[in-house]
């Protein structure tokens, strides 16, 4: 009997937290009641709904409390939960690094796509973040090695704690630069980036949960947010050895234009790649000679 009271007692905390999340804009709030619930007593979420007959201790009451309250003012679950799937594998996330998003997932497809038949190839990654995209492609490709760059620190640190993680600080190494500038002329057999690309004005209209804290430095592309494409565009010229490739994603409706500046920057062989929405995402081009 005191079981089925608790339970009841439970489901009445869950419902009345999914309905605050729902007031604030969240949109799935049942689930994220459920998943913050499992977050609090270190359960997954099936378990979480399965015990509900379990009644809380006063430290996960309370811990429950405090999650709902940060999630109704909109920080996003995974800076909650400090970590985010991304290739299959968990990355550590924090407010100072871009949560990874499955789209992403394309730029380390193409660099297997293009390194698995070339032991010893060097790859660099610009704008790095959490470091998924060079640690989920070096993972896939062990004869690789990596430069990963990143203007903020403490997304390089987030990123060094990631690669220690997955033991890879032999053959990703990750430098404070400006996208490409760390890299030597005609060096590279591959070049990734998914830059800041959103326009500036455009920012203040995202949902809050991007606007109000993913970091600035990691989505603000220049007035018309191709800013960054602008550079890579011209470094790539210069840092690809003859015969290598860029691949960078691009924001929906982005993907002609920076086409446009690969081929202006005398790059070939130029082609763009939808993702699994049918958005052109991902753009790639050659340094013929
Ligand atoms: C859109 S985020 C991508 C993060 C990660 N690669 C991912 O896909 O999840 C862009 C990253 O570029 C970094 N960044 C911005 N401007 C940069 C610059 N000029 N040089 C190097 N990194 C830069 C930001 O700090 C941020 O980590």
């Amino acid at each position: 009997m005191r079981g089925v009271e608790s339970a009841e007692k439970a489901y009445r905390m869950l419902k009345s937290a999914a309905e605050r999340l729902e007031r604030a804009g969240v949109e799935r709030p049942v689930r994220e009641a459920q998943m913050l619930l499992a977050m609090a007593t270190g359960r997954t979420r099936l378990q979480a709904i399965q015990e509900l007959e379990r009644p809380l201790t006063p430290e996960e009451a309370q811990q429950f409390e405090s999650l709902i309250a940060r999630r109704e003012r909109r920080t996003p679950i995974a800076y909650l939960r400090g970590t985010q799937e991304f290739y299959g594998l968990e990355f550590v996330v924090t407010p100072a690094t871009l949560i990874p998003r499955p789209e992403t997932e394309m730029l380390v497809d193409y660099a297997v796509e293009r390194l698995c038949d070339q032991p010893g190839a060097v790859a660099a990654e610009a704008g790095t973040g959490s470091g998924c995209i060079a640690i989920a492609a070096a993972l896939r490709l062990p004869g690789a090695r990596f430069l990963a760059t990143d203007l903020s620190i403490e997304a390089l640190a987030t990123a060094q704690e990631n690669l220690t993680r997955y033991r890879l600080q032999e053959r990703v190494l990750l430098a404070r630069a400006d996208l490409l500038t760390a890299l030597a002329d005609d060096s590279a057999h591959l070049i990734l980036s998914n830059p800041p690309y959103i326009p500036t004005a455009e920012i203040a209209r995202l949902q809050p949960e991007v606007r109000d804290y993913e970091p600035r430095i990691a989505l603000d592309g220049g007035a018309d947010g191709l800013c960054m494409y602008r550079s890579l565009a011209h470094s790539a010229r210069r840092t690809l050895k003859p015969g290598g490739w860029i691949a960078v994603e691009t924001g929906a409706g982005q993907a002609r234009s920076v086409a446009k500046l690969f081929r202006e920057a005398g790059l070939s062989s130029v082609e763009i790649r939808p993702d699994l929405a049918g958005i052109e995402r991902l753009v790639a081009a050659r340094r013929d000679r």
